[in-house]
């Protein structure tokens, strides 16, 4: 018997020498070591052996089975970490590629202006407040002196949520929200969303306004016309074609609205400036008594003015846009451009 188990183990170690693959392995091991295997097999006839022979047997047979276990895990054992540093050696990164490179994200044209603007009017002491976009119609219409029957209040032009609340269609009412708030001296601008139900090359339901209100002792139609020009000419340029021309503000008196030469057509005339050679840009005014009234302000002691500039108009005329929608389409391909 001694001789077979000698044997066994020379014929197994053959076998787990020229073994390759795990599978190899594995079936060397159920072959001699498995429940049916040829070791297990052999030991079966221990119990025929001599009394004083068992012990012997019984070590060389555990000593064999043990060696090849080994020899085979760890046979095994190699084959896996040889895989895995396979796997690891094609998983490698190559440090010298060239990167793929960041696609930046840009300010959008609109906030880039809206930006522009309040830093001109920072250098006047302008300093910005905000409002909500959900507004009251007292302060969208009433105290702006805005009756019931008012034209800008029919249902056309006004995005109503309910009877009394709607998207605020300009950004006035942050005026009275400010005089409420604060006695005068009051230098505020107020930069935001507005909206109308309004669509075509020059209009769009949603766009950008500023806001501007100036109130202390003594201001004058020539503090206007003076704040708005150095505004304009800091914003386009020395040589910009401008005019002031009459209108109407249920909120302010006079009113004035401002118009800069159309740059599409340079003056000629063009679909952007519907043939006039101009585009407005604002609405401004002296504000009406009744507005300072209506927020418990002095009008023996103050007077001011105030200005709504269009965003958007602005941004079409510093860059030469043909069509105020394309700020709202985003594509990215207009959008890089600046
Ligand atoms: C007003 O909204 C007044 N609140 C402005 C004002 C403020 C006057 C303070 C007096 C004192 P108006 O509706 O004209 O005015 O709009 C002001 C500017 O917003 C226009 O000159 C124009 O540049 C721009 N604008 C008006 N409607 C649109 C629109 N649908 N899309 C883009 N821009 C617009
Ligand atoms: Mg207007």
């Amino acid at each position: 018997m001694k001789e077979a188990l000698e044997d066994l183990r020379r014929k197994a170690d053959g076998e787990i020498d020229s073994a390759k693959t795990g599978g190899e392995f594995l079936d060397i091991k159920t072959r001699y070591l498995g429940r049916k295997g040829l070791l297990t097999d052999l030991l079966r006839g221990l119990k025929d052996a001599a009394p004083e022979d068992k012990p012997l047997l019984g070590k060389l047979s555990n000593d064999i089975k043990k060696s090849l276990l080994e020899k085979i895990e760890r046979a095994l054992e190699d084959i896996e970490s040889g895989d895995r540093d396979k796997a690891l050696r094609e998983a490698r990164i190559d440090v010298t590629l060239p990167g793929r490179g960041l696609r930046y994200g840009k300010v959008h044209p609109v906030t880039r202006v809206e930006g522009e603007i309040c830093d001109i009017f920072a250098t006047l002491g302008f300093s910005v407040v905000e409002g909500p976009e959900v507004e009251l119609t007292y302060y969208n219409f009433e105290a702006l002196n805005i009756p019931e029957d008012h034209p800008a209040r029919d249902i056309h032009d006004t995005f109503y949520v309910t009877d009394n609340i709607v998207l605020r269609t300009h950004t006035s009412p942050v005026q009275i929200r400010t005089m409420e708030q604060q006695p005068p001296p009051v230098r505020i601008l107020s930069p935001g969303k507005v909206y109308r139900p309004d669509s075509d090359i020059s209009h769009t339901p949603m766009f950008h306004q500023v806001e501007g209100l100036l109130v202390d002792k003594g201001i004058t139609f020539g503090d206007l016309k003076g704040v708005l020009t150095f505004f304009l000419r800091q914003m386009f340029g020395s040589g910009t074609q401008l005019r002031f021309r009459p209108s109407f503000f249920p909120f302010t008196e006079p009113s004035a609205e401002v118009d800069i030469q159309c740059v599409m057509c340079k003056g000629s005339g063009c679909r952007v400036c519907g043939q006039s050679g101009w585009i407005e840009i604002l609405g401004s005014g002296m504000v009406d008594p009744e507005v300072f009234k209506t927020v418990h302000y002095d009008t023996e002691e103050i007077s001011g003015f105030a200005f709504g500039l269009g965003v958007e108009r602005i941004a079409m005329l510093k860059y030469g846009i043909s069509d105020i929608r394309l700020f709202f389409e985003n594509d990215r391909r207009f959008l890089e451009q600046f």
